[in-house]
């Protein structure tokens, strides 16, 4: 410590440390040394007028040396923490000049480790989870980051204030929210020393990996509701859900389907068994239970009445286009026409000795509420 007073003197009897005729430049102008390494820095005098020149240093000094325009400051082994380090120069007129070196002394962490987050077991999604990463064993605290991985994103970083120049424990927090994204992938915690501009970029130290279980509800990978049509061959009613645990499913049927155990998580209707109706699944797990609705429609056929119009429509549309006129379309009508009395008659006739009230008989038309009542 001893030094440090003497230079302190030697800055207080400084004229005009400051002044612009007052140049001292260093190389590098900053140094980034790791614990235990040498470095050198040279220190050269921009002032013409240049009577000596020293370096200050807890590691080693250089006496005032006459007659130079630089001096270099070899350190064969950095043993210290903080390092404060000063050129300097006296000038012919008197004046001193001051020039302070930065010195960053690191140590290169011994470890980083993570904690196995609390509760132990798997996470429930949604939940948050402190996740604690110790830097183990390194210097200095700032120009630390600490990042927690998963696969290859970056989920969260923190860097560090801490004025820490000695080595020692840097500990850290991260809450992670749990989420399904995260089930089955590992995470970690990576720590890193960043000097740049100046000093070197180290690599990612990495902590051992944790394989992460969420567990999460069941959530079909179509969810909405769906409408199916009876027309194709076969129908597929999709329940497939993920979720952890794995899903179970049940399936809700329509009456004439109960007897169907269906279990899985899709169900397909072929061709005689497509029943219009609700169809609902279910899938469940620990974590919850969701539904899905379908409903199964007949797919729209020809009506018979529709049917007949398009007959009749086709029927007259081929007689204009065939370019009739009024007298042959209505002999075709009076033939119609006459052929539909022949038949009522040739009926009437065919009918009246067997009796008409025998129709009524018949016990398939008992029920008809328009029967005449009994005579
Ligand atoms: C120190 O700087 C001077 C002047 O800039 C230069 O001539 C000399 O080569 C440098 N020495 C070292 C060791 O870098
Ligand atoms: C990291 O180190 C560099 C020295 O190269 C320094 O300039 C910078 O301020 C440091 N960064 C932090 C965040 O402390
Ligand atoms: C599906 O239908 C059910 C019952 O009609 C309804 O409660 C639910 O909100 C519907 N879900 C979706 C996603 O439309
Ligand atoms: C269900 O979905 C999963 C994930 O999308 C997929 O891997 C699987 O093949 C699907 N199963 C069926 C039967 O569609």
């Amino acid at each position: 410590m001893i030094w440090l007073v003497v230079f302190g003197g030697l800055i207080a009897c400084a004229g005009n440390p400051a002044s612009a005729t007052c140049q001292l430049k260093l190389t590098p102008p900053e140094v980034v040394v790791q614990y235990g390494d040498p470095f050198s820095v040279n220190c050269s005098s921009l002032s013409s007028n240049t009577k000596e020149m020293g370096w200050e240093s807890p590691l080693g000094a250089i006496q005032l040396t006459s007659g130079v325009s630089f001096l270099t400051l070899k350190i064969k082994s950095t043993s210290e923490w903080e390092i404060p380090a000063y050129c300097y120069s006296n000038l012919d007129n008197g004046d001193q000049c001051v020039e302070s070196l930065p010195v960053i002394v690191y140590k290169k962490p011994k470890d980083v480790v993570m904690f196995h987050p609390s509760p132990k077991g798997p996470m429930v999604e949604g939940k948050d989870y402190p996740i604690n990463c110790d830097i183990v064993d390194v210097a200095p605290a700032r120009n630390l980051s600490l990042c927690l991985h998963n696969e290859n994103k970056i989920l969260e970083c923190q860097s560090f204030a801490q004025p820490h120049l000695l080595p020692g424990i840097i500990s850290s927090v991260f809450d992670l929210t749990a989420h399904r994204n995260l089930d089955g992938t590992q995470i970690w915690c990576e720590a890193e020393q960043n000097f740049s501009p100046q000093g070197p970029k180290l690599p990612w130290i990495k902590s051992k990996p944790l394989e992460v279980v969420v567990l999460y509800p069941p959530t079909f990978n179509s969810p909405t509701n769906e409408t199916l049509e009876t027309a194709g061959r076969k129908i597929i009613l999709d329940c497939n859900a993920t979720g952890n645990p794995v899903p179970r499913y049940s399936w809700h049927l329509p009456e004439p389907l109960q007897q169907m155990n269906k279990n899985e998580k899709q169900l397909i209707l072929t061709r005689p068994v497509q029943f219009p109706g609700t169809y609902s699944c279910t899938a469940s797990n620990s974590q919850g239970t969701t539904t899905k609705y379908f409903t199964v429609i007949e797919a729209p056929s020809g009506h018979p009445g529709t049917t007949a119009g398009i007959v009749m429509a086709v029927f007259f549309v081929v007689i204009f286009s065939l370019g009739w006129d009024r007298t042959t379309f209505g002999a075709i009508v009076g033939g119609f026409v006459a052929l539909g009395v022949v038949l009522i008659i040739a009926g009437v006739l065919f009918v009246t000795p067997d009796g008409t009230f025998s129709l009524n008989k018949g016990s398939y038309l008992r029920g008809r509420p328009t029967s005449s009542g009994p005579v």
